[in-house]
């Protein structure tokens, strides 16, 4: 594995280690708009992150949740979620993962999602292939949607605008079932290594997926819009999995968007 994914994973685990310490002593939160949630380890990971980061590759860009931008010429940029699932920290919910993905001119070059809880590095390299634990990964072999478990989540922010609940009723319907666990990094890293066959998001930002994206391509999994457009960085839709259910999962979504539902929704009414 490269130099670029040996000193992610090293800041990736120490960011993880304030996360817990945080945990232990017991976290408050705040609140950055109505429903989404931020708390002190939040920034304390963010900070550590980028301090790290510019130590050792002083010429990358870094695009940061918590701290925002600091863009230089170079034609690397560090994608950084330092606290993937906040809501679930905030709770004590144990689902929760320090992301970090490396794009070089609009590709996505290397990445890294931890997990401190079950303490599962998953890494990625384009090209390479994609790792939990130092051993290769592979997405599921699951061919029909009927056989598949897979995920999804929801943004804090304009929950009323998210159509995401039309989606998550059939897909629940049509499969053994819809996760939510509530860290978009983890859903993908999961993907990668086939514990989960699919995932799907609205309203996704660069780090939440940067890193997760190239976990499940390298592991031989596909990832585009909900539509089937190509999905870049910036996309926020996204549809990953293994690829051989790829169409299938497509043909529901266009079934949703044009409004034919294959299991009516129930009524309320006994
Ligand atoms: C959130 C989680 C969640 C997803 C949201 C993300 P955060 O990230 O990944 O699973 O559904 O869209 O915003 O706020 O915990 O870093
Ligand atoms: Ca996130
Ligand atoms: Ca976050």
């Amino acid at each position: 594995m490269s130099t670029f994914i040996d000193i992610a994973q090293e800041i990736a685990r120490e960011a993880a280690g304030v996360l817990v310490s945080y945990a232990e002593r017991g976290i408050g939160y705040r609140l950055k708009g109505e429903f989404d949630l931020v708390t002190e380890a939040d920034t304390a990971s963010d900070r550590l992150i980028v301090e790290r980061l510019r130590t050792r590759f002083p010429s990358h860009s870094i695009v940061a949740e918590e701290s925002g931008k600091h863009r230089t010429a170079s034609e690397y940029c560090w994608y950084v979620d330092p606290l993937d699932g906040t809501a679930n920290f905030a709770h004590g919910f144990p689902m929760f993962c320090v992301s970090m993905g490396l794009e070089r001119a609009g590709r996505m070059i290397a990445g890294v999602v931890y997990e401190p809880g079950r303490d599962e590095m998953f890494a990625a390299e384009l090209g390479a292939g994609a790792w939990l634990n130092n051993r290769r990964i592979h997405v599921s072999g699951a061919s029909r949607l009927s056989d598949c478990l897979v995920a999804t989540g929801f943004p804090s922010r304009k929950r009323h605008h998210n159509v995401n609940v039309h989606f998550f009723y059939q897909m629940g319907m049509a499969s053994h079932g819809v996760r939510r666990a509530g860290s978009a990094a983890l859903d993908l890293a999961y993907v990668a290594c086939g514990r989960l066959d699919a995932f799907w998001e609205f309203g996704l930002n660069p780090w939440d997926l940067a890193a997760g994206v190239l976990l499940v391509t390298e592991a031989g999994g596909v990832r585009t819009g909900m539509r089937g457009e190509p999905h870049a960085l910036s996309s926020p839709d996204l549809l990953a999995d293994n690829g051989l259910i790829h169409e299938e999962i497509l043909q529901l979504f266009r079934d949703v968007f044009a409004g034919r539902y294959r299991i009516p929704v129930p009524g309320l009414e006994p």
